[in-house]
């Protein structure tokens, strides 16, 4: 079992476990429609919701995590370790895809990069990961600027390669990192 990674402050949040006593909170929180309306899935079904995110502190590849703004929780930070894809003799476990979802009153202030930051430090820096990835539809500014300004790579502009509940076949983009660019950012202090 990998050490665990929260809690951990990230700028102005602490990035922490679930607990069982915010679940439906958090349900709330994900099933906003402010905030699935640029989400891949558009609602958490709350059974599954509650499963997973109870099973969150005891797993080996779901670390994702709960944004802490000084005892409210705003956001939830998803970090998935993944393998990548290769033929016989790949390494397993090797990478993570990474997401965010920020409540709406507190857009804008800087914590969603907080948050990705965060995330960022857990996969390479406590979980040793040599990859991350994350996607968002092309017209999802703001998600796709957090992952700028945390440092990650635009990789990938796909043509209408997304579907989206209201305006169908849309862009997708897709970002990356690799823990030795991270490691070089850290270093001169752009992480
Ligand atoms: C996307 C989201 C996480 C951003 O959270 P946030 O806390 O407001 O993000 P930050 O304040 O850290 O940064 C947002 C950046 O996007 C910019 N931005 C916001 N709206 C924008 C728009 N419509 N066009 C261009 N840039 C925009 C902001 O100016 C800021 O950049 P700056 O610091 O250079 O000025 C938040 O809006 C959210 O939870 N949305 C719903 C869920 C979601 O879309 N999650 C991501 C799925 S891929």
């Amino acid at each position: 079992m990998p050490t665990a990674p929260w809690p951990a402050r990230s700028g102005s949040l602490v990035l922490r476990d679930p607990r069982p006593d915010e679940i439906d909170e958090l349900l709330a929180l994900r099933n906003d429609p402010a905030v699935n309306r640029w989400m891949l899935k558009t609602h958490a079904e709350p059974e599954a919701f509650r499963r997973e995110w109870l099973a969150v502190p005891d797993s080996a590849t779901d670390f994702s995590c709960v944004a802490d703004l000084d005892g409210r929780a705003v956001g939830l930070g998803f970090l998935d370790v993944v393998d990548g894809m290769g033929q016989p003799g790949m390494p397993v476990g090797t990478q993570a895809g990474i997401g965010y979802v920020l409540a709406p009153d507190v857009w804008g202030r800087g914590l969603a990069t907080d948050l990705a930051r965060g995330l960022l430090t857990a996969a390479f820096d406590v979980l040793g990961l040599r990859r991350v990835t994350a996607g968002c539809y092309a017209d999802n500014h703001a998600s796709a600027r957090v992952l700028e300004k945390a440092g990650m790579r635009r990789e990938q502009h796909g043509v209408q390669d997304s579907w989206h509940a209201e305006l169908g076949w849309v862009d997708g983009c897709e970002y990356a990192l690799l823990a030795h660019e991270w490691a070089a950012r850290r270093d001169v202090g752009t992480a």
